[in-house]
């Protein structure tokens, strides 16, 4: 396991690299956990070279409580990590030296894909997740990244980032890791007291059972009974559901063929934010 916190240090790794192999990256903010490892374990199978980056990027918070309140657990990550592989490569800068004396935020243009769900919600936050994740595919250069499934957005995002800023990388989608009761992996779940942790399994069942209702019944019915289940439990606090199209994240208006559409939802559970999604069809 290499551990690197400078530009430096990185660029001269990259330098050593075989240039006939591959470099895949996990871009990370740490607290890693069972769906990180997925995806080190996929970018583990198809290059030489793995790099996986810790970084929490203070530009993507746009509550600076949740900023402070996440969990930083350096050690621990470099123990699971270690244990997938001791030839990764883990760059866990400071935020000064990404960001030198200022915090400054790029504008890009997403195509209106920042504009719903976390976008709606979360200020500037996808401008932060570009930001960063530019930054990063340009200092280490990689063949391949890989991001969860978990934020779908983001994924989509990310993708006509690299697109419009022109980067020559292949953006890898991992499917979300789940806990045995159906909550999608999150470093935020460890905040959850172990009562809440259980009830917001719940989440996952709605999103199975309103992806069922979907085969037969409209966007607009189910969206109305996701509402009224979480009336059902108020520890859950439903933030968003919302069916869209799957590419474009446009909310659906009337249900086409050969369309593929996607459910979004984001609950408190106490002042914990949960998000997670389905493939409806
Ligand atoms: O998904 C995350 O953990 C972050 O948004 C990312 C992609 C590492 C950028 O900070």
């Amino acid at each position: 396991m290499t551990l690197i916190t400078t530009k430096k240090e990185l660029e001269s790794v990259i330098s050593s690299f075989d240039k006939k192999e591959t470099v895949g990256l996990v871009p990370t903010m740490g607290a890693l956990h069972m769906g990180h490892a997925s995806l080190v374990t996929k970018a583990l199978s198809e290059n030489e070279n793995v790099i996986v980056s810790i970084f929490v990027n203070p530009t993507q918070f746009n509550n600076k409580e949740d900023l402070q309140k996440y969990p930083k657990t350096l050690e621990t990550d470099i123990n699971l990590l270690q244990k997938l592989s001791s030839a990764i490569i883990v760059f866990a800068p400071t935020v000064e030296e990404i960001y030198a004396d200022a915090l400054v935020t790029k504008s890009y243009e997403f195509d209106g894909l920042d504009k719903v769900m976390e976008g709606e919600f979360r200020d500037n936050h996808f401008n932060g997740v570009g930001t960063i994740v530019e930054a990063l595919l340009l200092l280490t250069k990689p063949h391949r990244a890989y991001f969860g499934e978990k934020d779908f957005q983001q994924l989509q995002i990310i993708k006509k980032m690299v697109q419009t800023q022109q980067i020559a990388v292949e953006i890898v989608g991992c499917p979300i890791v789940r806990e045995p009761s159906g909550l999608a992996m999150s470093s935020r779940n460890e905040r959850l007291s172990a009562s809440l942790r259980k009830e917001a399994a719940f989440i996952f069942e709605t999103l199975n059972v309103a992806k069922r209702k979907f085969g037969t019944k409209s966007a607009n019915v189910v969206q109305k009974w996701v509402v009224n289940e979480f009336q059902k439990h108020p520890n859950l606090e439903l933030e968003y559901f919302t069916i869209t199209n799957a590419n474009t994240l446009k909310p659906i208006l009337r249900k086409q063929k050969n369309i593929k559409y996607r459910a979004f939802i984001a609950v408190y559970a106490d002042d914990v934010r949960l998000i997670d999604n389905i493939a409806l069809n």
